[in-house]
């Protein structure tokens, strides 16, 4: 029977068992904002690269990295309706990976060259890919995003660490005292050091925790790569703001075994002028990140690099406030450096952690044995939780 090792979870690449599990998700690529109709883009996932593009029609396709012919890049070439022409010979397939044309050859032959394809579609303003081969499953609902106000889905963010990082970041409740400090006491909302307790639920695991005094919060993971919280966010970046309850949902997702990309949502349920204004600041923040000085990414890497401290950017320019919580994760977590290389000692405090990657390796070992693996259920929350 095949050995699944303690760390079989962090490897996703074609043909591992983490890989093959992860691969019977749907799994979002691309926010669907930054991809124009007629524009092919190369995404790189789980240890492989794919040629995604938009149609003419404005419909999401994906099909393999390379043509068939002698092997150039796909994304290189021309959107012609809804198929793809190459850029070096001009041979041209369809969305079903399909080659169609190829100028200058007997007709014949185009029916026998086929690349792969894969099952696309667009929901909460991402493009959702299914890579596990056959008849895909459903693509999983989250109704508390699809109720009325405004979905602000974020750039991805591409981190150079193995995505359970990420996810392990986000069911850990202890942090938030830790990591987070400079940024909490910035908007006075210092976290005491909370009980930490998490069960196994229908979607994934919830952790609770309970600061000294103050309600239980908690923190939800779907399976299989999927953060999800309800918090009072526009409340914490902006304490003058009376936006009301955020949830926000990550996609944790593996580009290889040392990088990710995660894919923020959230849901803010105001609208009308509401909440137009709130898109508005928001997308000025997004700007003003796209300036060097104000990248969440070059900041955390300066602090790595001790030419910065997470307290200087507390005291600092103001707006890098509002990016301070994503420099402060990232510091942390890049620099926990591969999961295959790093001796942990967990205890009580990552309940949650631990409890995770106990599910995850009980599906990895039912799927190597073949044996039945659990049907997440994605069901309504309805929560909305005070900071
Ligand atoms: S490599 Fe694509 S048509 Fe020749
Ligand atoms: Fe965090």
């Amino acid at each position: 029977m095949e050995q699944i090792d303690d760390m079989a979870f962090a490897k996703t690449g074609p043909g591992t068992i983490g890989g093959r599990y992860l691969r019977r998700f749907w799994q979002p690529v691309y926010r669907g904002s930054d991809l124009a109709s007629g524009q092919a883009v190369p995404i790189a996932i789980m240890g492989e690269r794919f040629t995604l593009y938009r149609g003419e029609t404005g419909t999401p396709h994906v099909i393999g990295f390379r043509c068939a012919h002698r092997g150039t890049q796909l994304s290189t070439g021309w959107v012609e309706g809804d198929d793809l022409r190459c850029l070096y010979h001009g041979w041209k397939y369809d969305r079903s990976g399909q080659c169609i044309e190829q100028p200058g050859e007997d007709a014949a032959f185009a029916a026998k060259v086929r690349i792969a394809s894969y099952p696309a579609r667009e929901y909460l303003g991402l493009i959702f890919v299914y890579f596990g081969g056959g008849e895909p499953p459903e693509l999983p609902r989250y109704h508390e995003f699809e109720q009325p106000g405004v979905l602000d889905v974020y750039p991805p963010e591409v981190w150079p660490c193995n995505f359970f990082n990420r996810i392990d970041n986000a069911s850990d409740a202890a942090h938030l005292s830790f990591a987070h400090r400079e940024s909490r006491e910035a908007i006075n909302n210092v976290r005491l050091l909370p009980e930490v307790s998490a069960e196994e639920t229908d979607y994934g695991v919830v952790t609770y925790m309970t600061p000294p005094g103050k309600p239980t919060l908690s923190l939800h993971f779907h399976m299989p790569n999927i953060n999800m919280f309800f918090q009072a966010e526009a409340k914490l970046r902006d304490p003058s703001s009376d936006d009301g309850y955020v949830g926000r949902l990550l996609f944790r997702v593996p580009i290889d075994d040392d990088s990710c990309v995660s894919f923020p949502i959230d849901h803010v349920p105001i609208t009308g002028s509401a909440g137009e204004a709130y898109l508005a600041r928001r997308r000025k923040v997004e700007e003003e990140q796209r300036n060097p000085e104000r990248d969440p990414v070059t900041l955390a890497e300066s602090v790595l690099a001790s030419q910065l401290r997470l307290a200087d950017i507390k005291n600092g320019d103001p707006a890098n406030l509002k990016t301070l919580t994503s420099v402060e994760d990232y510091v942390a977590q890049v620099a926990q450096g591969s999961p295959f290389d790093r001796q942990e000692r967990m205890g009580r405090m990552d309940v949650g952690v631990i409890l995770i990657r106990k599910i995850w390796l009980r599906e990895l070992r039912a799927l190597a044995e073949g044996a039945p693996l659990k049907d997440w259920i994605h069901s309504t929350l309805n929560e909305a939780l005070p900071v």
